[in-house]
């Protein structure tokens, strides 16, 4: 993992992107983890050459193991219970070996933007999270 501060930062059409690893980190359907902060563990995958970013955390029991979950063409089943997410947008799109999922397709895991240049990895920094008794 790198060290928070090692992370080289740049900007990017007015937005800051940080550093978060290299592009040989990721390999092709393979998940791979990126503990970018408290709030944000990352899941990236390369599906096809491209690369996806989700958060780590399953919506379901908030297990840290969507990058351990199979990939199948652009979705990840949660190796726990085998909730299913489309990779591209995280939205929940069923439940391994069930026809009607009685579960709100409003579950979804957070998506995050990354871009790869100069053989790195670089995620468009997070909006910090507002707890509900600052709002
Ligand atoms: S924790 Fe992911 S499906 Fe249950």
């Amino acid at each position: 993992m790198m060290p928070m501060g090692e992370r080289r930062k740049r900007t990017i059409d007015g937005h800051v992107y940080v550093q978060i690893c290299k592009s040989t980190d990721v390999i092709e359907g393979k998940g791979f983890v990126v503990d970018y902060d408290l709030d944000h563990e990352i899941a990236l995958f390369r599906i096809k050459g491209a690369l996806r970013a989700v958060s780590n955390s399953c919506p379901h029991k908030r297990a840290s193991m969507i990058a351990q979950g199979h990939v199948e063409h652009d979705t990840v089943r949660c190796p726990m219970h085998g909730w299913t997410f489309r990779l591209s947008d995280g939205c929940f799109v069923g439940i391994f070996g069930q026809h009607a999922p009685s579960v709100s397709g409003r579950q979804r895991l957070d998506v995050y933007t990354v871009v790869e240049d100069d053989d790195a990895i670089w995620l468009r920094e997070p909006e910090e999270r507002v707890v509900s008794w600052m709002e």
